[in-house]
C-alpha cells in the first residue's frame, strides 16, 4: 500500500481526511529462521529461558493491555501522568514533527504525544514498530483515522533486527524517538547497550528520544506489579507456552506451569519464570526439539530491570547521548527521560 497525500487543491475549510496507512511487515509467524533459531538454542541452554518476543501473539498483546489497566501495574497511569503533564513544553522545546513508536502495541499513550505535536500545529508522521504485525496495523488505524491528515507508516519488526528499516526523516523534520513502558529494562546489559546505540542512530542532529524507565524503590511494590491478584500477569506469562505451541506445534499444557515473579536485589530487576508444577516433555515438532523440564524447575521469560537517574544518564552516554530532560512521578516510582545526540 502507498501513501498519497491529499491534493492541495481538495483540502479546503473541511477539516481533512484521513490518509491511506502504510505497514511495512518483516516478520512472519513460523517462518522466521532466526527467530526459531534463538528459540531453540534458548530452549535447550543449560539453563532453559525464553526470548520476550514470543508474549506478543494478539492474545498476548490483549493480555497486555489489561495488564496495563491493573491497579498493581502503577507503570503505565504514572507514565500517562507524566506525558500528559510535559508532552506540550517538550514538543514545542524540540519543534517536533514526527514521532516513531518502537514497542508500540496498542499506541494507546502515543496519543499524549501526537496530541500535543498536533496542537503545536507541527504533526506530520507517526511511525509505529512493533513485533506485533497485529498490534500495528490496529494502531496504524486507529491513529489515521482519529489524526486525519497525519501520515501512518507502520513497520512490524524486531527491534533487535530490524531498526535500520525505518523510514529516515525529511530534511526539514524533527523527530522524536520514544520507548516506553519500560521496555528497555527488558534487555539484559548487553543487549540494552546495543540496542541503545540503535536507538541513538535513528537520531539525525536536533532529533530526540524519549524513554520511559522504571525506577528501583519499593521490592513489595515491584512484585506485585508482576504478580496481580486477579491473575492477569500469570495468564500472560503461560500464553507464552501457548504462542510457542502455536507457531512450532508444541503439546506443552500451559496450566502445568506456575507463574513466578521475584525480586533480584543484586541485578536490581524482576525476574519472570514459569515453575513446572510436574515432570513435562514438551515436544516441539517444528523446531525438531523435545524440552524435558522437570517438576520444580522453572523456565526463565522475562527480566524486568529497575534503574536509577544515575544508570540512566550512563547508558545514555554510552550510547553517545546526552540527557536532556528528567521527569519523576513524585513517589520515585517511575521517570520519564530526553536524550538527545552529543
Ligand atoms: N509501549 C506499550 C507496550 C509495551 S509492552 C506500553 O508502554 O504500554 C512491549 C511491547 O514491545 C509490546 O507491544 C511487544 O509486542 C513489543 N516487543 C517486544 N519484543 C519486541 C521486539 N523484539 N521487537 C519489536 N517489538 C517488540
Ligand atoms: N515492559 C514491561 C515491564 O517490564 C513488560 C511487562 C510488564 C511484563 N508485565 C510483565 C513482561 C509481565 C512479562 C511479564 O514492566
Amino acid at each position: 500500500m502507498s501513501t498519497r497525500a491529499t491534493p492541495p487543491d481538495q483540502v479546503t475549510t473541511r477539516s481533512p481526511q484521513p490518509l491511506p496507512w502504510r505497514l511495512d511487515c518483516h516478520v512472519a509467524a513460523g517462518d522466521d529462521a532466526a527467530a526459531a533459531d534463538e528459540l531453540r538454542r534458548a530452549l535447550t541452554a543449560r539453563r532453559p529461558w525464553l526470548p520476550a518476543r514470543w508474549f506478543y501473539d494478539d492474545a498476548g498483546c490483549d493480555l497486555f493491555v489489561r495488564i496495563t489497566d491493573l491497579a498493581e501495574y502503577y507503570q503505565t497511569r504514572t507514565e500517562q501522568a507524566l506525558l500528559d503533564q510535559h508532552m506540550d513544553a517538550l514538543v514545542r522545546a524540540h519543534g517536533l514533527t514526527e514521532l516513531v513508536e518502537i514497542g508500540s502495541g496498542a499506541a494507546r499513550k502515543t496519543r499524549a504525544i501526537l496530541d500535543a505535536m498536533e496542537s503545536a500545529g507541527t504533526l506530520n508522521r507517526f511511525i509505529p514498530f512493533d513485533i506485533s504485525p497485529g498490534a500495528v496495523a490496529a494502531s496504524a488505524a486507529d491513529i489515521a483515522s482519529a489524526y486525519p491528515g497525519t501520515r501512518v507508516h507502520g513497520v512490524a519488526g524486531d527491534f533487535s533486527r530490524h531498526l535500520s528499516r525505518i523510514p529516515r526523516r525529511p530534511a526539514d523534520g524533527r523527530r522524536m524517538v520514544a520507548f516506553l513502558g519500560g521496555t528497555i529494562g527488558n534487555l539484559d546489559p548487553p543487549r540494552r547497550r546495543t540496542m541503545m546505540r540503535r536507538l541513538a542512530r535513528l537520531l539525525r542532529p536536533g532529533d530526540c528520544l524519549l524513554l520511559g524507565t522504571d525506577l528501583a524503590h519499593d521490592p513489595e511494590v515491584l512484585v506485585r506489579a508482576y504478580d496481580d491478584s486477579e491473575g492477569v500477569t500469570a495468564e500472560f506469562n503461560r500464553n507464552i507456552i501457548r504462542h510457542i505451541n502455536h507457531a512450532y506445534a508444541g503439546d506443552a499444557d500451559p496450566d502445568a506451569f506456575a507463574h513466578v515473579a521475584r525480586w533480584n536485589a543484586r541485578a536490581s530487576r524482576i525476574e519472570m519464570h514459569l515453575r513446572a508444577r510436574r515432570d513435562i516433555e514438551w515436544n516441539i515438532a517444528g523446531l525438531g526439539v523435545v524440552v524435558p523440564v522437570e517438576a520444580g524447575s522453572t523456565i526463565r521469560t522475562e527480566i524486568s530491570c529497575k534503574f536509577t537517574a544515575d544508570s540512566v544518564r550512563a547508558m545514555y552516554e554510552d550510547a553517545g547521548l546526552v540527557l536532556a530532560d528528567w521527569h519523576e512521578d513524585p513517589q520515585g516510582r517511575y521517570a520519564l527521560s530526553v536524550a538527545t545526540r552529543a
